[in-house]
C-alpha cells in the first residue's frame, strides 16, 4: 500500500516537471528532409516543337558526338578524337554520380579558376571539346552548340539541391592517402584490363567509327590537364562508376585507396603518356586544385605530392592563407 502512494506520487511529481516543461515555447526546428537521387526526365516525353527538337537534337549529339562533330563528323569536325560526351558523363550526362548534368544549367555562369574568368555553359562545353577532345571550339552560335546546352538544361530542369542528391561526382575520402601507380597496375589488370586493354587504347567499334570501350591513355585518350586527368577527380569517377555497369554510387567496387591507385596508374605521365595540350592555364596560381599535376604552385610543395599526394598538407597550407587574408 505505502508502496503505490509513494509511486503514484511520484508520478504526479513526474507529471507535473513535464507539464511545466510543455509551457516554454519549443525551439523552431528545422525540418531536415532526406535528399532524394534525381531522375532525369526522359526523351519520349518531349513534345515534337521546336524546342523537343532542339533537345532532342543535343541529347543525340552527346551520345554520339564523334558521328556528328568528329573527326569525320557530319555536322561539324571538331573533335581530334573518337570520344564521345557520353563515355564520361555516363548515360548522355543523366546517371546519380556518373559526372551527369542535373545542377549544370543552374550554376553557370560560374568563376572559373583554369581560366580565371567567369565562362557562361556554352564556355564550359568548349572547354571540354578543347581539353578531352583535343579539338577547335563550337562556335557559340551553332546549331550543335545551342543544342547541346539546350539538352543540358532540359535533363536538369527538375533537380533542386534542396531536395535531390546525385549531382556530378560522389567525393571519396583521401584524407592522408597517397596514390600509388605502382599499386595501381595489379588494381588495373584485375578490374579494368578487360574491357579498356593492356595498352589502354580500348576497344574500337567494327567500323572503328567509336569505341565499345574507350581509351584511358595514349594518343586517342584525354589531354594532360582535362579534368579527368586529375587523380582525385578520376578516382571519384572511377570508384562509384567502374567497371562499366558492374559499379554504382551505392554499390562501389574498389575501396577509395584502390580508386586513388588505379587513377594514379591510368594518370601517371611517366609511364603513359596522352596528348599535350599547346598551353597550360591557371594563370592564377593561387586557384590551382590542389590535385594538379604541373607547377608553379604558390605551396612548397613538388608536383609529385599535387599529383599523387597525400594532399591534406597542401590542403591545409591553402586554408591557412586564406585565414591568414581575413586577419
Ligand atoms: C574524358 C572525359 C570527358 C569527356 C570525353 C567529356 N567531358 Fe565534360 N567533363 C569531364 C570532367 C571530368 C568534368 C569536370 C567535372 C567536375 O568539375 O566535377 C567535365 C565537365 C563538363 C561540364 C561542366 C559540368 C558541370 O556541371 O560543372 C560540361 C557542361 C561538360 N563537361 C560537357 C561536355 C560535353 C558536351 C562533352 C562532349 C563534347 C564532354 N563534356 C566530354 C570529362 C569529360
Ligand atoms: C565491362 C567493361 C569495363 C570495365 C571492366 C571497366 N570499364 Fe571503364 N569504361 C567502360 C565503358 C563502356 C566506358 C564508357 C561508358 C559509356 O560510353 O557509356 C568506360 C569509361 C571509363 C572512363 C572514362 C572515359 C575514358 O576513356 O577516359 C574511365 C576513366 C574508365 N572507364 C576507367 C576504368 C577503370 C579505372 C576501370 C577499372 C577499375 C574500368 N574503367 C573498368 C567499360 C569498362
Amino acid at each position: 500500500m505505502k508502496h503505490i502512494i509513494i509511486s503514484t506520487g511520484l508520478m504526479y511529481f513526474l507529471f507535473a516537471c513535464s507539464t511545466a516543461e510543455k509551457k516554454v515555447e519549443p525551439l523552431p526546428q528545422k525540418e531536415v528532409k532526406a535528399l532524394k537521387v534525381y531522375q532525369a526526365p526522359d526523351t519520349n516525353e518531349l513534345k515534337d516543337d521546336e524546342w523537343g527538337q532542339m533537345v532532342r537534337y543535343g541529347a543525340r549529339i552527346v551520345r554520339y558526338s564523334t558521328y556528328y562533330i568528329g573527326p569525320d563528323g557530319v555536322a561539324s569536325k571538331n573533335l581530334r578524337n573518337k570520344m564521345t560526351c557520353t563515355n564520361c558523363h555516363l548515360d548522355a550526362g543523366t546517371r546519380p554520380y556518373g559526372l551527369n548534368f542535373f545542377d549544370s544549367h543552374r550554376t553557370y555562369p560560374q568563376y572559373r579558376s583554369r581560366e580565371d574568368a567567369i565562362l557562361t555553359m556554352s564556355d564550359r562545353v568548349n572547354n571540354c571539346i578543347t581539353r578531352p577532345h583535343a579539338g577547335k571550339p563550337l562556335a557559340l552560335d551553332s546549331k550543335e552548340m545551342i543544342a547541346i546546352v539546350s539538352y543540358i538544361k532540359w535533363v536538369g530542369e527538375k533537380y533542386n539541391p534542396e531536395q535531390h542528391e546525385g549531382y556530378g561526382l560522389k567525393k571519396i575520402n583521401y584524407d592522408s592517402l597517397r596514390a600509388s601507380s605502382e599499386k595501381g597496375a595489379v588494381v588495373y589488370s584485375i578490374h579494368c584490363q578487360s574491357c579498356h586493354m593492356a595498352d589502354g587504347g580500348g576497344l574500337w567499334n567494327p567500323q572503328k567509327t567509336g569505341y565499345v570501350n574507350p581509351p584511358l591513355w595514349g594518343p586517342m585518350s584525354y589531354q594532360e590537364g582535362s579534368s579527368m586527368h586529375r587523380v582525385i577527380k578520376a578516382a571519384e569517377f572511377i570508384k562509384f562508376n567502374m567497371p562499366n555497369l558492374i559499379a554504382k554510387y551505392n554499390q562501389p567496387a574498389l575501396s577509395d585507396q584502390e580508386a586513388l591507385d588505379v587513377a594514379a596508374f591510368i594518370n601517371d605521365g611517366r609511364i603513359h603518356p596522352r596528348p599535350v595540350p599547346k598551353f597550360h592555364n591557371y594563370p592564377n596560381i593561387n586557384t590551382k586544385p590542389v590535385d594538379y599535376f604541373k607547377g608553379p604552385y604558390l605551396d612548397p610543395y613538388s608536383e609529385d605530392q599535387h599529383a599523387f599526394g597525400p594532399w591534406y598538407e597542401i590542403e591545409k597550407f591553402y586554408a591557412e592563407l586564406k585565414k591568414e587574408k581575413k586577419k
